[in-house]
């Protein structure tokens, strides 16, 4: 999705504009375009291109080019006209003095793009975007107000969610901002100030944040920042610092981030479980749901978009059989318009990598106006969903930048079998021995993750054999089957493979098919209870000349071999941690094979790494 990126102070705006730019690179854009104000000059001037950042800083000679010390920047994710120099953003009014970028979308921009027409403004883009901007200088002109007034002014007119840089060239020592429903954060330097959609474009300059809340307006200068409240009533920002190192957001010799991720995954691991783990017992930080409200919770319910989602399909397995009560598991962008049967006594589990995913915050929404208790499971300290929640439990997976996700999505299934022991002990539904025994087992995790990681070959042999297959088929029972839907997942957004994910009882009531000599099927046996199951179910594809790639544990990788034509294993584990082993290998096999198709594997096509459009 779209990138902002703002910058105020003494040095060249244009190199710090086009690096912030290039960190925001992984969320997905089509253009990018830079506003800077030069004092020289005493004019704005605006850069846009279509197409890959490079072609922008090709064009800039790396930001040399433009002269100023203060600018905003855009990375473009099209939603209103197409890809285009014109449509990028910045987009600026008919004068060319004032210079907005936007993420989000302006809900109600053709009425008042019809209105501001009407008064005779010309329009030259196809975007939302320029309304805004377009809006602002009406408001200057024929109220013969300041900047900030006008914006405040077009505030009270637009609807939709925004987040806005606006820079204008009659008051050109500021930068404005303005958030609603899509995030902004707000930098603190020396001597300079930052605005961004996303902490990493600054970490490099500074770890002092502000996350904007909606509705706030803030005043960037060189030496300082002034927010206001939607009613323009001054506010005091909590700084907040960034304690992760600028190298976790950079690529540190590997090809790509999803492989630096899936590596990672271990330590992920044990900043997720380790701490939570004290003398034998589950303990969350910073826990403020009382046990007397856990205690009265008739029913959790879980939303959640892609592989969040799949998280949350575990989820319902593991947490229903260990703690009685009903768990329903919902897609965020379903939730709302389903009319949830959700009360005072459901707990309602948000889980987001990026806590900005819009569905899953609208879903959020609405389960708080129904009365639910929001407890998230988030990565991204002081976002959205982070902020409007009753409880947070953090995943400290650190930055994922790779937009198909791998250590977000095994520490949130970390965090939420915690959260199931946690909720087990209290209700007293578990034995006692055998949430001691994962407890155990969940400690064990990232160096049974490290084994896997160190023995790739076979997965990537296998990924060899099978990477010019057009079309898969992940099969499994249970947490298999809530496996394979990851595992599919990752393998058609970032190989372009189609790939769907079954319930292998399901195969027999249609999908089987499709099933034809040479055709890939994934099969998914690591629950030991299901093994027969497993078993036949490869009996029947290979009867109908499918070729099965299995996943199974050490323990039953002798005998799955009899019948598969290729065979990944995992360590022993317990049940309810089968599907954090599991994935790792649907990882590297999803990688591999994309890999070897030659695709654009951090940045996908059509994808972005944070969904903030509905
Ligand atoms: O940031 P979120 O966890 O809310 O994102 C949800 C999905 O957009 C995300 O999991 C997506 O499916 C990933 N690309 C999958 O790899």
């Amino acid at each position: 999705m779209c990138g902002i990126v703002g910058y105020v102070g003494n040095e060249q705006a244009g190199p710090i504009l086009l690096d912030g730019l290039s960190r925001l690179e992984y969320r997905g854009y089509d253009s990018a375009g830079v506003a800077v104000y030069s004092q020289r000059d005493q004019r704005l001037s605006v850069h846009k291109a279509k197409g890959r950042l490079q072609v922008l800083s090709d064009m800039l000679q790396g930001g040399a080019a433009v002269d100023g010390t203060i600018g905003v920047g855009h990375t473009r994710w099209a939603t209103h006209g197409a890809p285009s120099d014109i449509n990028s953003h910045p987009q600026v009014s008919r004068s060319g003095r004032i210079a907005v970028v936007h993420n989000g979308i302006i809900e109600n921009y053709a009425e008042l793009k019809a209105f501001l027409q009407d008064q005779g403004v010309p329009f030259t883009s196809e975007t939302d975007t320029e309304v805004v901007a377009q809006l602002i200088e009406y408001f200057c002109e024929t109220d013969k107000v300041g900047i900030l007034e006008a914006v405040g002014r077009s505030l009270r007119r637009i609807q939709g969610a925004y987040a806005l840089g606006i820079i204008c060239a009659d008051e050109p020592d500021q930068i404005i901002a303005v958030r609603k429903d899509s995030p902004l954060i707000l930098g603190y330097g020396n001597g300079c100030n930052f605005l961004a959609s996303d902490v990493t474009a600054i970490i490099r300059h500074t770890r002092e944040v502000g996350y904007m809340d909606d509705g706030e307006v803030a005043v960037l200068t060189k030496d300082g920042i002034q927010c206001y409240n939607h009613l323009m009533q001054p506010v005091e920002k909590e700084i907040s610092h960034v304690d992760w190192e600028v190298d976790a957001a950079e690529k540190g010799g590997y090809e790509h981030f999803m492989f630096k991720e899936i590596m990672e995954q271990p330590e992920a691991m044990r900043r997720a479980i380790f701490p939570r783990i004290r003398d034998g017992e589950v303990f969350l930080e910073d826990f403020a749901l009382t046990e007397d409200y856990l205690r009265s919770v008739h029913k959790l319910y879980i939303v959640a978009c892609g592989s969040s989602y799949h998280v949350g399909m575990i989820g319902k397995y593991n947490l229903e059989r260990i703690l009685r009560i009903p768990v329903e598991v919902s897609l965020a962008s379903e939730f709302r318009y389903m009319d949830p049967i959700v009360d005072d006594k459901t707990l309602v589990i948000v889980i987001s990598q990026s806590g900005e995913t819009l569905d899953t915050m609208a879903a959020l929404r609405e389960a708080k106006r129904l009365g639910a208790t929001i407890l998230s499971i988030v990565n991204v300290v002081g976002s959205s969903i982070a902020r409007e929640s009753d409880q947070v439990l953090y995943t400290w997976a650190g930055p994922e930048i790779a937009v198909a996700t791998t250590k977000a999505y095994s520490t949130q299934l970390a965090v939420l079998n915690l959260l199931g022991l946690y909720l087990a002990r209290l209700l007293g539904t578990m034995p006692e021995e055998e949430y001691h025994s994962v407890l155990e087992e969940m400690l064990l995790l990232p160096a049974k993750m490290e084994e896997i990681l160190s023995d790739k070959d076979d997965i990537q042999y296998y990924a060899s054999q099978y990477f010019n297959h057009n079309s898969v088929f992940f099969i499994g029972r249970n947490v298999d089957y809530a496996l394979g839907l990851e595992g599919s997942l990752k393998l058609k957004e970032i190989s372009y493979i189609h790939s769907e994910a079954y319930a292998s009882g399901e195969l027999k009531h249609g999908t089987i098919s499709l099933i034809e000599e040479g055709t890939l099927v994934v099969a998914l046996g690591t629950y030991a209870k299901l093994f027969e199951k497993a078993m036949s179910n490869i009996v029947e594809v290979k009867a109908r000349g499918g070729d099965v790639l299995a996943l199974t544990t050490r323990t039953h990788g002798e005998e799955m071999r009899k019948t598969a034509n290729g065979v990944i294993t995992i360590p022993e584990t317990h049940p309810l941690l089968l599907p954090s082993l599991g994935v790792v290998p649907l990882q590297l096999f999803a990688y591999y094979v994309a890999l070897m198709r030659g695709c654009d594997i951090d940045k996908p096509r059509n994808l972005a790494k944070s969904v903030t459009v509905e």
